[in-house]
């Protein structure tokens, strides 16, 4: 195991330097995380220098293409997939809803999509509406107790209509990272499409998704260090079987058929920020690390280090008598984002009372309406969601024990 040097992480925070967050601590990761100073670097200078139309014919325009250009094909080589599978939208509710828009013309009435009632609502609704086309939707549903997906729950409804099945790689709420390559497996062994939300495990270090196999894999930059900007990956053969989304003229480029509105260039351009960052980060902990094991390392060392902070947290939820902690009381196999309630006590005047305190944690359904109802949680009250990353720091987790020690 490398010894992971979080001195110098922060140190590629700007938000860590600067005077109106001293004291504040951040566990609310999962929402959204503090953007790295390569990515804040970069939009600067893209507004500074080329903040103009791109890929023209002149100097500032070929900058501005090129910056946007090299973000595509970095983001691509990063997650071991083609250059023009790899498409940045204004986020992934936004990204979702265009595909799900193309398969209104693509599937036909009668036909099945599977989703669960784990996932956040982006990649619930958007497939549950194509129900007024006459496609049939039917639902994967968590153990009430636990909040986890069985496998065994989607066996018994593939059936010969299935065309899609959508699900979390990681719940935003429960935190267990499901088994996508076994899933996707069994998916495609029943001729249906896997769409997968990795939003709420990307944060935790980037896939490989050449070998996860899904057809459709979305995430958020604005929760991995970056510009707020959804990344979807479409395989190419599944693009060029739905219907064009964009204008019609552009139905013969893979990159515009499917973000309509075309994305917000100093953002593209910003995501090399986030590549930056990560070889950055490698380049500090494992330089000798071959090009094709970038990610895999980045992802062990993110988590070693966030299992470490996670532990004593964990415990101490499981172990107290008022805490209803959400999902598995082990850091394997889980992201280290952590939902619980205190029965008794609404999760809103907790959270206020941390955040009185300088802690920062999230609270309500977080967009996981149906998970709510499944677990029996009041959705608008909802859990108190703690979530860390690797930047946090072990006396931040202290901290915010002692706190909830407090006041539970
Ligand atoms: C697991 C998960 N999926 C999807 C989304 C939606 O992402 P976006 O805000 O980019 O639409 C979120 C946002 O919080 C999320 O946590």
């Amino acid at each position: 195991m490398i010894d992971f040097d979080v001195e110098f992480v922060r140190s590629q925070f700007p938000a860590f330097s600067d005077p109106s967050l001293q004291g504040f601590m951040h566990f609310e990761n999962a929402g959204g995380s503090y953007a790295c100073g390569q990515v804040i670097d970069r939009l600067d200078r893209y507004y500074r220098q080329t903040k103009l139309q791109p890929y023209y014919d002149f100097a500032p325009s070929r900058t501005a293409g090129e910056q946007m250009s090299e973000a595509q094909s970095r983001m691509a080589e990063w997650l071991n997939v083609g250059r023009d599978e790899v498409h940045f939208g204004p986020s992934t509710t936004q990204n979702t809803y265009v595909i799900a828009q193309a398969l209104r013309a693509y599937l036909e009435p009668g036909d099945e999509l599977i989703v669960t009632n784990q996932d956040h609502e982006a990649n619930i609704g958007a497939w549950r509406r194509l129900e007024a086309e006459g496609m049939v939707v039917r639902e994967w549903q968590v153990d009430p107790s636990s909040g986890e997906l069985d496998p065994a729950g989607l066996e018994a409804l593939l059936g010969e209509r299935t065309r899609v099945v959508a699900f979390t790689h990681c719940s935003n709420i429960v935190g267990s990272v499901n088994p996508v390559r076994a899933l996707t497996d069994r998916i495609h062994a029943a001729g249906a499409l896997a769409f997968v939300d990795g939003v709420a495990y990307c944060p935790h270090g980037l896939p490989d998704l050449g070998a996860l196999g899904a057809d459709l894999y979305t995430f958020s930059l604005y929760k991995v260090f970056g510009p707020h900007l959804g990344v979807m990956y479409l395989g190419e053969a599944l693009n060029r079987a739905l219907p064009a989304q964009g204008h019609f003229f552009n139905a013969n480029h893979a990159g515009k058929r499917f973000t309509p509105a075309g994305p917000d260039h100093a953002q593209v351009a910003a995501v090399n920020g986030v590549i930056d960052y990560f070889a950055a980060v490698l380049a500090h902990h494992a330089p000798d690390t071959p090009g094709e094991e970038r990610s895999a390392r980045i992802h062990q060392l993110f988590s070693d280090r966030e299992q470490a902070l996670l532990k004593p947290l964990l415990q101490f939820l499981d172990q107290h008598p008022r805490v209803r902690l959400v999902g598995r009381n082990t850091v394997e196999g889980r992201a280290p984002t952590v939902s619980f309630t205190v029965p008794g006590t609404p999760s809103h005047d907790l959270a206020s009372r941390l955040g009185r305190r300088n802690i920062g944690v999230g609270v309500g359904n977080c967009y996981a309406y149906r998970l709510m109802q499944a677990l029996d949680i009041d959705p608008e009250d909802g859990v108190i969601r703690t979530s860390l990353v690797h930047y946090t720091r072990e006396n931040e987790v202290s901290q915010l024990i002692e706190a909830l020690d407090q006041l539970i």
